[in-house]
């Protein structure tokens, strides 16, 4: 794992945005592996700026989200639809249908999951995956003591993300208790994976999925298995991290020679 650890969390965000466009400058027809969360909101202004300033093409790419709840239609403004319309694509040259989430909607959502996991792999499987980490571990929707191995699937949220992404719906009953979400073994397919977090609510699911025994207890340790993963943290989530020092005599200030 190659741990950047940088002052703050605007620095983070750039950092990933950075890594993102130098994949797509690299290899213009990717695909990317996107998530939603408030923790990439950051990420997803920085790509729309450097669309707009000609740094970056989405043209030839084409990108699977990570998740969706189940039984929001993708024009409910809580879904994860929506957020990636007025977060991304509704911004950028992502060519129309290029952007990919499974539909909450769907009258059978384990179908909608294994038609989904089938995409994924006709597509040739994710070339970039990010990732953001909830404070209980999870990536996706991938709850503690889900199957290091899942592909998508339907998963109950637990208390702790339904009160967390509370913020994100009117009501807190609102938030919905199930989710369909690529499974842990879907990810690990990707490439590479760029995983981003900050904030002192993080820090002690990032010095465990780094540090930490290989658990589903901490569904993201199972990033400790991929062969490309780059972690990206502030200060405040890498406050746990007990190697902390040797992270940052490696990568001074988080820089990473390949961005
Ligand atoms: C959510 C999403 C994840 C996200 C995580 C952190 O529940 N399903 O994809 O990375 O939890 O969210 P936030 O960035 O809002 O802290």
């Amino acid at each position: 794992m190659k741990v950047l650890i940088h002052d703050d969390a605007g620095k983070a965000a750039d950092c990933v945005s950075g890594l993102i466009t130098a994949r797509l400058a690299r290899a213009p027809a990717s695909v990317l592996g996107l998530a939603t969360g408030g923790t990439m909101e950051a990420v997803y202004a920085r790509l729309i700026a450097a669309h707009r300033a000609g740094t970056v093409s989405f043209a030839q790419a084409r990108s699977f989200n990570l998740d969706e709840y189940v039984g929001l239609a993708p024009d409910h403004p809580c879904s994860y639809w929506r957020y990636m319309a007025e977060q991304l694509f509704d911004h950028v040259d992502l060519p129309a249908g290029a952007g990919a989430l499974p539909r909450g909607d769907a009258p059978d959502p384990e179908a909608e999951a294994a038609r989904y996991e089938a995409a994924i792999a006709a597509a040739g499987d994710i070339g970039l995956q990010l990732l953001g980490l909830g404070a209980n571990g999870h990536i996706g929707f991938n709850e503690p003591t889900s199957s290091l191995s899942s592909l998508t699937r339907i998963k109950t949220l637990t208390r702790a993300t339904r009160a967390a992404n509370a913020r994100f719906f009117a009501q807190p009953e609102e938030v919905p208790r199930l989710a369909i979400t690529m499974g842990i073994g879907t990810i690990l397919r990707a490439e590479e994976v760029v995983l981003l977090a900050y904030g002192p609510g993080k820090a002690e699911a990032a010095a465990a999925m780094i540090e930490g025994p290989l658990s589903a207890s901490c569904p993201a340790s199972a990033l400790q298995l991929h062969r490309k993963v780059t972690v990206v943290l502030d200060r405040a989530a890498a406050e746990g991290l007990a190697l902390r020092e040797y992270y940052e005599d490696v990568h001074p200030a988080g820089r990473d020679a390949a961005i």
